[in-house]
């Protein structure tokens, strides 16, 4: 490899996948690693390498070489069906710390330029997010802390391992918190897919007319980020001087009830809505975008209307194909 080089860990997931594109699109040379190659379509990475990340010896491997970039995407991880029934939470967070610990422990003998790491608005303390009309995520709200999850928790330990390493060894570290991103090859089925390609899904699945089922009363709020505006978020994070952690995510809060009415009318059909018992998490969560925009200059400004389309657009195909 020449040139630029990047590395991707969680090449074979969704943000990492479509991550890989950009950054062959911008000429680097990259090398992806993850459990899996990417499920969807192939991966644009030059080199993937397939192993357990929590293995020292293969992290060492992996990092083996001199990156301008370095990605750190890999976590165990799932939308409010994984990570809020409790029923996965140590292995949520030995997982995805182990990854993290072993990132930082090789990076001693080989140091690279710069690291990113992809943590979550699910640090977010849960007493600011019981009002669905006003929940609070500004990056200073952080603490005292308070996740309503334990994913939230292994995210916030490892932004704060992230931070140690930056204040004691100098790394360039990278730190945005996702909230909520969706699109095209993003998981739509199997317990870990998040509102939007659940919700598609469900449209896809029924006739004109039919009955969808959502979690709780739908009156609970998100806001909901188009896979290419969080990959330009994140690239130009990386590339920026800002070193604390950053909201990468909408403005544009929307309830869950709205969300599957805005699927159905894309998808043309009339619904009906049933609310049934299922893991809720906080009552509401919109970003905060007032850090991004002064320190950056920049925010993700495109309606969820547009990322809405193309997904469910894709989610159909799915649907269809497994049908066939
Ligand atoms: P994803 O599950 O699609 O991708 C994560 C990838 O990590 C998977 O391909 C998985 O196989 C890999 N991985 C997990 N454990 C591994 C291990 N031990 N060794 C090697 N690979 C391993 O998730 P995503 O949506 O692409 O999310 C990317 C990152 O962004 C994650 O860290 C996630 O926690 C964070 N994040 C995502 C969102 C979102 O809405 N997508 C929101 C907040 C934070
Ligand atoms: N997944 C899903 N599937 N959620 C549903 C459904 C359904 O069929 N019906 C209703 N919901 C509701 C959930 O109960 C929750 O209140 C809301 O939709 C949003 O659920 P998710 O999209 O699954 O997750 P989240 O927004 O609570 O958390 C996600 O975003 C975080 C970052 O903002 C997760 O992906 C986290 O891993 C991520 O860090």
């Amino acid at each position: 490899m020449s040139g630029r080089r990047a590395l991707v860990m969680g090449a074979g997931g969704f943000v990492g996948s479509h991550l890989v594109r950009r950054l062959k699109s911008e000429s680097f040379a990259v090398r992806g690693a993850d459990l899996k190659t990417p499920e969807f379509s192939p991966t644009a990475a030059d080199e993937f390498l397939v192993g357990d990340l929590q293995n020292i010896d293969f992290m060492r491997q992996v990092m083996d070489g001199a990156f301008d970039e370095v990605y750190q995407l890999a976590a165990d991880m799932g939308g409010a069906g994984y990570i809020f029934t409790g029923a996965n939470d140590a292995d949520i967070m030995s997982n995805s710390a182990l990854i993290n610990l072993n990132v930082l422990q090789c990076s001693k003998a080989q140091p690279f330029g710069r690291v990113f790491y992809a943590s979550s608005a699910c640090i977010y303390p849960a007493y600011n997010q019981v009002n669905p009309d006003d929940p609070k995520t500004a990056e200073a709200t952080a603490y005292p802390a308070e996740p309503d999850s334990e994913y939230g928790w292994e995210k916030l330990f490892s932004e704060r391992l992230y931070l140690a390493h930056a204040r004691n060894r100098g790394m360039k570290v990278r730190i945005a918190r996702y909230h909520n991103i969706f699109g095209p090859e993003g998981t739509w089925q199997g317990g870990r897919e998040k509102a939007p390609a659940a919700l598609c899904r469900k449209v896809a699945e029924i006739s004109d007319g039919g009955t969808i089922e959502i979690w709780g009363d739908g009156e609970q709020t998100r806001s909901f980020l188009y896979i290419e505006e969080c990959l330009e978020g994140t690239v130009r994070l990386m590339r920026s001087d800002v070193g604390e952690p950053v909201n990468v995510g909408s403005t544009e809060m929307v309830s869950i009830n709205e969300l599957a009415m805005r699927i159905a009318a894309i998808a043309g059909k009339s619904i009906k809505i049933r609310h049934i018992p299922g893991p809720l998490g906080v009552r509401g969560r919109t970003s905060d975008n007032d850090l991004i925009r002064q320190r950056l200059g920049w925010t993700p400004l495109a309606p969820l209307h547009t990322g809405l389309e193309q997904t469910y657009r894709w989610i159909l195909t799915q649907v269809s194909a497994l049908r066939a």
